[in-house]
């Protein structure tokens, strides 16, 4: 099924998710910025497109507060595997469910780095998150070594395969692509190469889990601001975007989210 809404964007009869990561960052004075964002929430803005904010897990409670009764959504950057238990310094999708969030980032490129995920792993946080009932946002993306070697496909196939779990649908799973080297560089793939790797996955997702994923979401990831988001929203089989730097702001985050009026 296919749409164009008013504006000329192709929405693929998906409704559009523009997803915020804060990454590390924020006290609770950025809280000031979440709640512009839920004043600038409005009907239109509503009637066009989800919006999910993710803070830091410091701030997920403060946050789930403030956004209440503006429909902005919460989420978590990521999720320990178990439910509960002995792992000091982790926090678990039951305990992120429990302060508000509605959703949390898995397997994103700076925990595959910096914690050495693996895709069992990703995989594994991703049933946490459901479990919890969370939808999982599990985002996948190749280096710049492996798109100069002409290795993508293959990368964010076996990272497809490996992290998504069975069971993955429409409304528990989105998938992130989201190019390493794209991401806070301010440089983004040209236009064909975010359609060839987008359609690559919704194939994937189709073949792998039918209907369900042929409604699944697929969010852009690397570099989104509100100058480049007309024109990366608009391409086929983008169904949104996650957005780093520019999330921190309330105008730069409701600017890209404007692209859906
Ligand atoms: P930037 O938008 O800052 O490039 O970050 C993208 C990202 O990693 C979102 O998860």
């Amino acid at each position: 099924m296919s749409a164009t809404s008013t504006n000329g964007l192709r929405t693929n009869g998906l409704r559009p998710l523009v997803a915020g990561n804060w990454k590390m960052n924020g006290s609770r004075r950025a809280l000031r910025e979440l709640g512009m964002m839920s004043e600038g929430y409005d009907a239109g803005l509503r009637a066009a497109v989800d919006l999910l904010v993710c803070p830091p897990a410091t701030l997920m409670q403060a946050a789930s507060v403030i956004a209440l009764g503006s429909r902005v959504a919460v989420g978590a950057q990521d999720c320990h595997a178990e439910e509960a238990g002995a792992f000091t310094g982790d926090i678990s999708a039951a305990m992120l469910a429990d302060l508000g969030a509605t959703a949390v980032i898995v397997g994103h490129s700076e925990r595959r780095a910096g914690h050495r995920e693996t895709n069992a792993q990703v995989r594994a946080k991703c049933e946490a998150a459901w479990r919890a009932g969370l939808m999982a946002v599990v985002c996948i993306g190749e280096t710049e070594r492996e798109r100069d070697a002409g290795k993508t496909l293959g990368v964010i196939g076996r990272q497809l395969s490996g992290s998504v779990p069975d069971g993955a649908g429409a409304a528990n799973t989105v998938i992130a692509y989201e190019p390493v080297w794209a991401i806070g560089t301010g440089r983004t793939p040209s236009n064909e190469q975010i359609v060839e790797v987008h359609g690559a996955i919704r194939k994937a997702l189709a073949r792998r889990f039918k209907a369900e994923g042929r409604g699944m979401r697929i969010l852009y990831g690397g570099s989104v601001k509100p100058s480049n988001a007309d024109e990366i929203l608009k391409l086929p089989e983008v169904n949104g975007a996650l957005v780093g730097g520019a999330s921190l702001k309330a105008v730069d985050f409701l600017g890209i989210a404007a692209a859906y009026r």
